[in-house]
């Protein structure tokens, strides 16, 4: 939530070179998946004036308006794009907030949480607001703190002790032009390293185009960035060393590629995210090999209850986790939204394996949940997409997903990866427990390395038709989804993607539950999405499912059948079949998503939509 770039050099512009502006508006477009609803930047030239723009609306506008508007030219600055908390998406509310009369600037992401009593005390100094947002009041209590003080650094630690809540702060000032001072409580923030520069961003994407080099900062930190030096200092003011790290993201995959839209690529990505996230996982025995996760294996061994958290289409991930864990390893397997487990009290201990899925490892509520989960004794596994990040960071151990950026804000490649990650964890606690023989360990593992030919195969061939049919229904106001077994939370993502993309209505329901109500809602022409199980090994599933949709038909329903190769027998009661390539009932969610997401992602493009950036939504949830 909220994108945020600091950047200075020690290159000198040319007279209408904008170094700092240029990486500014770069790294905004990387970020700007982070919130769009508006934008702004500020820049310090070398000899202290201070330049600010800001726009209400996409990234865009101010481009136009930089243009319309030139800057000084500068070699420091920063920028940010904003996904509205306290306040309207104005152009007063967008960031930056100048204070100092005009001389400071600052960005934020996050909240304050005592920002009310902090206006009060700065109204009473004779301070005028000219927004509604908190983030003006950090501006204004920096820069009295910097009055006091005179050095920024200084002022941004005593700012950070006065204010509550969950931020990334940056500011600038004209006092120090080669200067960027940043704090971090809660809220994401990453330092890119370069030759002659350096970077601050709320992740790796702000500066890739530049640097791989980055540090991790800790919470409750201060960091002062010049053209040729880090500093990173704690709440008391004492010197702290960061966590260097790589970043094995290419800036090409976080291109469009020549689709026209960032989730259209990454659709096509996930043959290569799925392979990805396979990759080196075995040890020279062949047996799987989980080093990154850092437990204890005896720890692993005597677990007696594993809990899965995590939000939106991570969690059902985490569904999907819970039918393979609990059949492959017998442990018992929950399966709980982040912010629901946070706050009820749950029953965890020592002997309890919380698995954190998340794919900015950013979101705050599954943050809170595993800080909560540690609390009481419990070992967290993260399951994250993005490295240097809070969640992997805070927790015991961690497994990555491989699925490079995600920059549209509906996950699709990083589901996929997610569910891959979910089933390397359960059978690798099941070759470690000893619940499986390692020759049928194998088999399924052959079986998830077939998996991204047949994802590929999906795209090629069934792809097509789901467009066609996505277009001819754009129309549709409504549509259910069903599915059993994994096909539920596969059922419930389709459902997901089309509301978040297409702005209508729709549900995803176990298929068992429609006669407990759900079929009420069942009329004419309703359009129902049903997933079929493998009619493979579990027959009864099988069979069960087709008596769903024959229910529902009966009813009057428009039923489109997710089904595999071979099932004809759905054709029957189908007005339309999507097939995809055979798994095994376990591994479905892998191939069933796929045309879900296509559909979701053609009806809403059919609509005119931003598939991209649908409204009200951010990719990266940092507040609670
Ligand atoms: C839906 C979607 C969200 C995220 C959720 C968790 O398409 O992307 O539901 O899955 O906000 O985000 P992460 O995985 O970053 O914790």
């Amino acid at each position: 939530m909220c994108g945020i770039v600091g950047y200075v050099s020690s290159v000198a512009p040319r007279e209408a070179d904008h170094v700092a502006l240029d990486v500014l508006l770069q790294g905004l477009g990387r970020l700007e998946y982070r919130g769009y609803d508006s934008a702004g930047v500020a820049v310090v030239t070398p000899d202290g004036q201070l330049g600010a723009r800001k726009r209400a609306g996409k990234l865009q506008n101010l481009l136009d308006e930089v243009e319309a508007q030139p800057l000084p030219v500068a070699q420091t600055g920063i920028g940010h794009t904003r996904w509205a908390t306290h306040g309207g998406p104005t152009d007063q509310n967008a960031h930056p907030h100048l204070a100092d009369d005009g001389k400071l600037a600052v960005i934020h992401n996050g909240i304050i949480e005592n920002f009310a009593q902090l206006r009060q005390g700065l109204a009473a100094d004779g301070v005028e607001f000219e927004s509604e947002t908190d983030t003006e009041i950090a501006a204004h209590q920096l820069a009295k703190n910097h009055r006091a003080t005179g050095d920024l650094t200084e002022a941004m630690r005593v700012t950070v002790g006065q204010l509550e809540g969950a931020f990334t702060l940056l500011a600038v000032h004209a006092d120090a032009p080669d200067t960027v001072v940043a704090a971090r409580l809660n809220s994401p923030l990453v330092i890119g390293l370069g030759e002659g520069e350096n970077f601050l961003g709320s992740d790796v994407a702000a500066f890739i185009d530049h640097t791989r080099r980055a540090v991790e900062i800790g919470q409750n930190q201060i960091v002062t960035i010049t053209p040729d030096s880090v500093s990173i200092i704690d709440a008391d003011g004492h010197a702290v060393e960061g966590e260097p790290f790589d970043v094995d993201w290419d800036p090409a995959t976080a291109e469009k590629g020549g689709f026209e839209s960032f989730m259209d690529k990454e659709i096509h990505d996930q043959p290569q995210a799925v392979a990805d996230t396979l990759l080196g996982r075995f040890g020279l025995d062949g047996r799987l090999q989980l080093s990154e996760m850092n437990i204890d294996e005896s720890l692993l061994k005597s677990v007696d209850k594993i809990v899965v958290i995590a939000c939106g289409t991570a969690a059902y991930a985490g569904q999907v986790a819970k039918y393979a864990i609990e059949h492959w390893c017998r442990i018992p397997t929950e399966v709980e939204l982040a912010h629901e487990f946070r706050y009820r009290d749950p029953v965890v201990n020592e002997k309890t394996l919380v698995v954190a899925v998340s794919q900015s490892g950013e979101t705050m509520d599954t943050l809170m949940a595993v800080r909560h989960a540690r609390q009481q004794g419990a070992k967290v596994i993260a399951i994250c997409n993005t490295f240097g990040s809070t969640i992997p960071r805070e927790s015991d151990g961690v497994l990555y997903t491989h699925a490079g950026p995600e920059i549209a804000v509906a996950s699709t490649k990083a589901f996929l990866s997610q569910v891959v990650a979910c089933y390397l964890l359960g059978l690798y606690l099941a070759q470690l427990r000893g619940n499986k023989y390692s020759d049928e360990i194998r088999v399924i593992l052959d079986e998830l390395e077939a998996i991204p030919a047949k994802i590929q195969r999906i795209l090629d061939e069934t792809k097509p038709q789901v467009t066609q049919f996505a277009q001819a229904n754009k129309d549709v106001s409504s549509v259910l989804f069903l599915g059993r077994h994994v096909g539920y939370p596969v059922a419930m993502e389709g459902a997901l993607k089309l509301k978040e993309l297409a702005y209508i209505h729709a549900e995803g329901f176990a298929a068992g539950e429609l006669k407990h109500g759900p079929i009420a809602l069942i009329d004419e022409g309703q359009m129902v999405i049903i997933v079929v199980p493998s009619k493979k090994g579990r027959d009864s599933l099988h069979a069960k499912v087709l008596s769903n949709i024959q229910e529902v038909r009966a009813r009057g329903a428009n039923t489109v059948v997710i089904a595999e190769e071979g099932s004809t027998e759905v054709e029957e009661f189908a007005s339309q079949v999507f097939y995809v390539p055979e798994t095994t009932t376990l591994l479905a969610p892998l191939l069933a998503t796929v045309p879900l997401q296509v559909f979701a992602m053609d009806l809403a493009t059919a609509k005119n939509l931003d598939v991209d950036q649908p409204r009200n939504l951010a990719k990266s949830v940092t507040v609670e």
